[in-house]
């Protein structure tokens, strides 16, 4: 494992009377005894309004407040930190391109494209705006392999919406190349981040895109804390969609004027303690390096794969070259009911996700109503997949010995040529 265990206080608890095995980090992170202490220490020792007070807490808590948009700024790769506005999670963020550049910028025969793998944080905001504005929502095609088709672009296409990692599938999107696709037809490119800033080094100047959404409670950070980076030149053109204290020049009876970017996004007291907790947990990410978290991510995602399609009980989503797969895996038992299986699997101390995962057009493309997922961060190691897989043996005394068969990673119903068997390959 990359981090220690230790670090985690929560990891060093029981669930069900057994050691804890959390394999749920694609939704959220465990936290760091640094970021929660950084936390408790915004509360203790430095707590004011950021940007409102002239006595010496409040510009200290400002000052701090800004310095963690700075850490952002350079964890990302852009050049300029008022390119970063601080949101509530990522899917504010993506709510604020959609209502502000996209309402402002698309129009009946525009073309919008998002993917077939899109949460449905980066799907419905956009379906808004396809309504709203008559544009059309067209949709990158999932292929049999768990990647993308990337399709076609014309001078009608304005925005590519994509997510870099699926949080179902684990599909590494290739950014680098949709963004030349998209820039060569004038579109522009916004990348939801929120799995794939946390499992590997993110650089936009680099990817090229022109929006990155993404968490910090994904990323070892605290909850209620977003961020939108987005090119100086395009937030400098958005108007503000959320309207009040703290993002106004000046205010007469009648109308205002509105603060600079990134300011003029962050309308209201800022969640100034878990900002500067969330840079904690950008130093702690820091410390570890992103190469070597997106190359243990690889390596224990991998050996979850490769222990999953050895075993031969269960089917299998997604790519199975860790290379082009983040630390998700996600699978189906037999015929037992994810929630049935995650159920039996909280009864041995394991914590995974069943569901939809905020992916039904995914699901019903996948032909199912739901998976189990295990996803991993820094401080899981093989011995978390190894209790995962023998907890295997509880809900087969519950439900029954399953079938054993060849695994497959099932695209079937709506996808020709039908599910391709993939057991020995890939490993
Ligand atoms: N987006 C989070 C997940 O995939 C909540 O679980």
């Amino acid at each position: 494992m990359l981090a220690a265990k230790a670090d985690f206080p929560l990891l060093g608890t029981t669930m069900r009377g057994r050691s804890l095995v959390y394999l749920d980090s694609a939704a959220t992170t465990q936290k760091p005894r640094a970021v929660i202490e950084a936390l408790t220490r915004a509360y203790e020792c430095g707590n004011a309004n950021v940007h409102r007070g002239a006595y010496e807490l409040s510009e200290r808590a400002t000052a701090l407040y800004e310095e963690t948009r700075e850490r952002v700024a350079r964890f990302v790769g852009a050049g300029d930190p008022r390119e970063i506005v601080f949101t509530r999670n990522a899917t504010e963020a993506i709510n604020l391109v959609a209502r502000s550049w996209a309402l402002a910028t698309l129009k009946q025969g525009d073309e919008l494209i998002v993917s077939e793998i899109e949460h449905h944080s980066n799907l419905v905001p956009w379906q808004e705006v396809a309504r709203i504005t008559g544009a059309r929502l067209s949709h990158l095609e999932l292929r049999p392999d768990g990647t993308l088709d990337l399709g076609a672009m014309t001078s009608r296409t304005k925005l590519v919406a994509v997510t870099g990692a699926s949080n179902v599938l684990g599909t590494i999107v290739p950014v680098r190349r949709l963004v030349g696709m998209a820039h060569a037809v004038g579109a522009l490119v916004l990348v939801d981040g929120a799995q794939m800033v946390p499992q590997m080094p993110v650089n936009v100047t680099e990817l090229g895109c022109d929006f990155l959404a993404f968490s910090s409670h994904k990323m070892l950070g605290p909850t209620g804390v977003g961020v939108l980076w987005a090119r100086r030149e395009l937030l400098e053109a958005m108007e503000p969609i959320v309207f009040g204290g703290g993002m106004i020049r000046e205010v007469w009876r009648g109308g205002s004027s509105f603060g600079e970017v990134p300011w003029r996004f962050e309308a209201g007291t800022s969640s100034y303690a878990e900002v500067v907790a969330f840079g904690e947990a950008l130093r702690y990410l820091g410390t570890i390096g992103m190469a070597a978290v997106r190359e243990h991510e690889k390596t224990v995602a991998g050996y979850a794969l490769g222990r999953l399609l050895d075993d031969g009980r269960f089917e299998l989503y997604g790519p199975l070259d860790p290379e082009i797969r983040a630390g998700v895996v996600s699978f189906n038992f037999g015929a037992i009911h994810p929630h049935d299986v995650a159920t039996i699997l909280d009864g041995e101390g394991i914590a995974v996700r069943a569901g939809h995962h905020c992916c039904m057009p995914l699901m019903r493309k996948l032909g199912v109503a739901a998976t189990v997922r295990a996803s991993v961060y820094v401080y899981n190691g093989q011995e978390d997949i190894d209790r995962l897989l023998s907890a295997f043996g509880q809900v087969e005394r519950i439900f029954g010995k399953q079938r054993r068969g060849a695994c497959r990673t099932d695209l079937s119903s709506g996808l020709a040529p039908g599910s391709i068997e993939v057991a020995g390959q890939g490993r």
